[in-house]
């Protein structure tokens, strides 16, 4: 079955079922700007989940095109993406649990639908807390299909139940519709890997059990002061992910291997004369991102590439794919090749992705070009070089430092010609301009920054310390909204939409005590956003920096030897040792505003 015909197959059975199918809304949100692409298919519908009447009915299923960047770093493996489908289907204050689930179990093990073997299916559900009770009508309503098809499903094994951060959904911003949520695994029927924990189960990340598919049980909207109220109505919110499905179904290893991938890996074949086995990574992001961005600029709200928002992320998904494609050896402009082929693919069912062809065609012709500039200026220099002999480590190091010339291009042109680069003292190059970099901020800080005195140099690192401890806490959501430094305390903003509990306040300054035992190096780098941004630094880049255009500090506590325990973009001035901080304590934790979190601090002690 390929990937269009389980789209197909899907909206066919949910039709059949008295759902009216409505098409994608926009990958670019329309009335949301707190996000830049739309993440999940009930993201369009909000509004209908709050109560507004839909005017499809109650009863609606399609395939939203969803983008999600959070981990645009990580694609490459073999299962991150950025774009992907997701199929869903939803109730609006109409049919509920009963419903919901028997569909879902009948479309995924039904002959006439996808036939997965029930015996492969494993679910989760909400195990209850205070703000919702265990979800026993759903376990109730699981263990009824089981029993159809000869499975005793047993809870704390074929059912699992967990707590909210694995078995609620939403709400998507900070405030909205959400619930409990039963989610459906597959069993791949490889060992589980003992890595990973003593037993398996379903959450387990050994990777033997693949989510499918995620029912939501809307019943609850959550208020700014973080209360959970009854929503008007009750709503049935699913998502399927297309492409781990048809993984499933075609029986691969990796989304990578299904049919909807593989005419680009074909053509990206044909382009580079290099095989997909042995360079998967570069395949992959070449896949991913160039579908990203077709999707994307070809969207009813199409966004071209540009320095900021959405734009920014099209131009960072093309310039990473470009890249990778020059690493394998594609010179001439191939954007524009592979978006055609996945407008062939995609064309019948996203009908704007052949209506807007050449203008998806003509903006990554551009951007090609002008990337291409910027590479042949380094191109140039670097056949200057080889004229005069070969090339040293330190010219392939010049090449990428003032060029931004890849060491894996300079690399791979050599390689063509039988020479190499010393990768050693290119590396030993790139250290030294890190001391460089060192001390240049040092003495930045002795001339210019006279009124930071030690005391506001101390915090300031130690809002760093707090900022990555917050997010390893609370999670990555967790984003710097303001900060503000005196003499005698720090005062940190940032998102979050619950009240710390005092385990976890304690949690937080523990690890920000044991790093500044830990005494790790203070050391600055000036990087580009992209550099950034792929080394994992956090902070405030997207609007200010982005625009700039230059690089920006990057500082890094910890070191190769110690590890990292933070990287965050910043001004500086910074201490040299965490041990300069003393001790680390939170003063106050209380809220700002709807979703945003303050924590004071101070430092004692040397
Ligand atoms: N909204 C739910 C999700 O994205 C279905 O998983």
């Amino acid at each position: 079955m390929t990937t269009n015909e389980i789209r197909q197959k899907f909206l066919d059975f949910f039709q059949e079922k008295g759902h009216a199918i409505i098409p994608s809304a926009s990958v670019v949100p329309e009335n949301d700007p707190t996000v830049l692409f739309t993440t999940a298919g009930m993201h369009p519908l909000v509004p209908y989940l709050q109560g507004q009447v839909h005017p499809g009915g109650k009863r609606l299923a399609d395939s939203q095109k969803c983008v999600r960047t959070d981990d645009i770093d990580e694609v490459g493996d073999n299962r991150h993406l950025t774009f992907f489908e997701m199929l869903g289907n939803w109730s609006l204050g109409d049919y509920f649990k009963q419903e919901a689930i028997s569909w879902s179990f009948e479309f995924l093990t039904s002959k006439d639908w996808l036939g997965i073997d029930p015996k492969k299916i494993y679910v989760t559900v909400f195990e209850g807390d205070a703000d919702a009770p265990q979800d026993d009508e759903s376990i109730g309503i699981w263990q009824g299909l089981f029993e159809t098809v000869g499975i005793a499903a047993e809870l704390g094994d074929r059912i699992r139940a967990y707590p909210k951060k694995k078995n609620w959904w939403g709400p998507a911003g900070l405030t909205g519709p959400c619930g409990p949520d039963t989610e459906i695994f597959y069993d791949t029927g490889k060992a589980h890997n003992p890595f990973f924990g003593v037993e398996c189960h379903q959450n387990c990340d050994c990777g033997k059990f693949v989510e499918i598919w995620n029912n939501v049980f809307m019943e609850y909207d959550k208020q700014a002061d973080g209360s959970f109220v009854a929503l008007k109505q009750k709503n049935v919110d699913t998502g399927m992910g297309l492409e781990r499905i048809a993984a499933v179904i075609q029986n691969v290893d990796t989304i990578f291997e299904t049919d909807a991938f593989q005419p680009v890996i074909a053509k990206i074949t044909s382009l580079s004369n290099k095989s997909y086995e042995g360079n998967e990574r570069a395949f992959r992001i070449i896949a991913d991102h160039l579908r990203a961005a077709t999707f994307i600029i070809g969207d009813q709200r199409g966004v071209s590439p540009s320095n900021v928002g959405q734009g920014y992320i099209v131009r960072r998904l093309l310039r990473r794919a470009i890249r990778e494609g020059r690493r394998l050896g594609i010179l001439d402009p191939f954007t524009h090749l592979i978006a055609e082929v996945y407008a062939g693919e995609y064309g019948g069912h996203y009908a704007e992705l052949t209506q807007n062809l050449s203008k998806i065609v003509d903006e990554l012709k551009k951007e090609e070009e002008k990337f291409g500039k910027t590479l042949e200026k380094g191109m140039k220099e670097l056949e200057k070089m080889l004229s005069k002999g070969a090339i040293s480590g330190e010219g392939a190091f010049l090449l990428f430092s003032s060029y931004g010339f890849p060491l894996e291009l300079t690399e791979e042109i050599l390689r063509e010609k039988g020479e190499s680069v010393d990768r050693a003292v290119f590396q030993s190059e790139f250290k030294k301009h890190q001391e460089l970099s060192r001390s240049s901020s040092a003495g930045s800080f002795k001339g210019g920054l006279a009124d930071n005195s030690v005391e506001t140099t101390r915090l300031h690192t130690a809002t760093h310390l707090l900022h990555q401890a917050l997010r390893t806490v609370l999670g990555d959501h967790v984003a710097q909204k303001g900060s503000n430094i005196t003499a005698e305390r720090l005062r940190f903003d940032f998102s979050h939409d619950q009240k710390m509990t005092p385990e976890q306040i304690v949690k937080v300054e523990e690890l920000v005590n044991e790093s500044i035992q830990k005494d790790y190096p203070v050391h600055c780098e000036q990087l580009t956003v992209d550099e950034a941004k792929s080394r994992g630094a956090i902070g405030l880049f997207e609007d200010k920096y982005a625009q700039l255009g230059g690089k920006i500090n990057v500082y890094f506590v910890g070191d190769e030897k110690k590890g990292f325990f933070s990287k965050e973009i910043c001004g500086g001035p910074h201490v040299e040792h965490t041990a300069e901080l003393g001790s680390f304590k939170i003063q106050k934790e209380e809220a700002v505003s709807a979703g945003v979190r303050r924590i004071k601090a101070t430092v004692a002690g040397m």
